[in-house]
């Protein structure tokens, strides 16, 4: 009795009373939107508008649970030690955090097209490391609503031995401040869920959420994407929805759903979508991948968030001023 009145104080005073456990952090992140092609752009504005407070009210309105904020810390770092981040910029993310949180959204918050990492991921890892120590300390005290993301994507030459070694370093960083925040990893190869299993997580570290992104097949859902070489000659492709494709997908999300069981982690699809080159997209027609793809993730816990608000595979369509109705339909339903 005594013994375990003791371990309740300690966990207690370490915080781990009153946080939730990884599986209800994965949850609360529901039906989420990515706030792409913003805060990662080079500089915010560069790919389009900048994020306004109304944006984030009219998510939460719209019926979206979680936004993901994609975010190139390292354009606005010191190239050497300490790599301290641009104040400004720091002042910034956190508006964008914050006013987020107050709609009650539920926040993922990365570090995105760091593409010098990947490159050459041993030269840059103790910067991205740093980085994440300041991020880290900046927001500690924040709510565990604000879920942080080591690094999107990790491709080319961030295989899994040099992103295993980015992740530990990154982790280790963050969990001087924030023990029980939620932190999402995902694996190589632009977080292809056949990687899952090539991650190295500690054991120890339950407050770690696997992210997958979801784009096939991607012939269909990049065709005419104008940062994909070759995509136009895709243009036209069709899918379906066959009783194939469909199985396609379940065989994915089912490789997805065994790992997170095998490794008793919850895992987040942190991107899906397709380009405005699908032309049912554009002829206001429900496009039938989106919609198998939102509504089949759940069947394998799977909690997601669109690629993305407003630019190229956009939701809303920010010179109209409106929604792009069939889209927010197939995504959030009668909402
Ligand atoms: C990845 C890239 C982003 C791109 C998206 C869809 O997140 O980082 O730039 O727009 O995938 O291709």
């Amino acid at each position: 009795m005594l013994k375990s009145l003791s371990l309740l104080v300690a966990c207690f005073l370490m915080g781990c009373v009153s946080s939730s456990d990884a599986f209800q952090q994965q949850a609360s992140l529901g039906r989420g939107i990515n706030l792409g092609n913003s805060l990662e752009a080079p500089v915010e504005g560069a790919w389009g508008p900048k994020i306004t407070d109304e944006d984030l009210v009219r998510l939460k309105k719209a019926g979206f649970n979680s936004v993901r904020i994609p975010t190139r810390w390292s354009a606005h770092a010191l190239k050497v030690a300490p790599y301290t981040i641009d104040p400004a910029f720091m002042a910034r993310v956190d508006h964008v955090v914050q006013v987020a949180l107050a709609q009650g959204l539920v926040v993922v918050l990365n570090a995105h097209h760091y593409q010098e990492i990947d490159e050459a991921p041993a030269e840059h890892r103790e910067r991205l490391a740093m980085m994440w120590h300041q991020i880290a300390t900046h927001f500690a005290d924040f709510p565990e609503s604000l879920q942080f993301e080591i690094y999107n994507e990790p491709n080319t030459q961030h295989t899994a031995e040099a992103w295993n070694l980015t992740l530990a370093a990154a982790l280790q960083e963050i969990r001087k401040t924030n023990p029980t925040r939620a932190v999402h990893i995902g694996g190589v190869e632009w977080n292809k869920i056949g990687t899952l299993k090539d991650l190295k997580l500690p054991p120890e570290d339950r407050h770690i959420i696997a992210q997958i992104h979801y784009y096939a097949p991607f012939h269909f859902t990049h065709q005419n994407a104008s940062w994909v070489k070759g995509s136009t000659a895709w243009n036209g492709t069709k899918w379906d929805g066959t009783e194939a494709d469909k199985e396609a997908v379940r065989r994915d999300f089912k490789a997805a759903a065994d790992w997170s069981q095998k490794e008793q982690r919850p895992v987040f699809m942190g991107e899906f979508g397709t380009s405005a080159g699908v032309a049912d997209m554009d002829a206001g027609l429900l496009n039938p991948w989106t919609a198998f793809i939102a509504s089949e993730a759940p069947r394998y816990h799977l909690t997601w968030a669109y690629w993305e608000y407003q630019a190229n595979f956009g939701i809303w369509d920010p010179k109209a001023q409106q929604w792009r109705e069939p889209l927010k339909a197939t995504l959030l339903g009668d909402n």
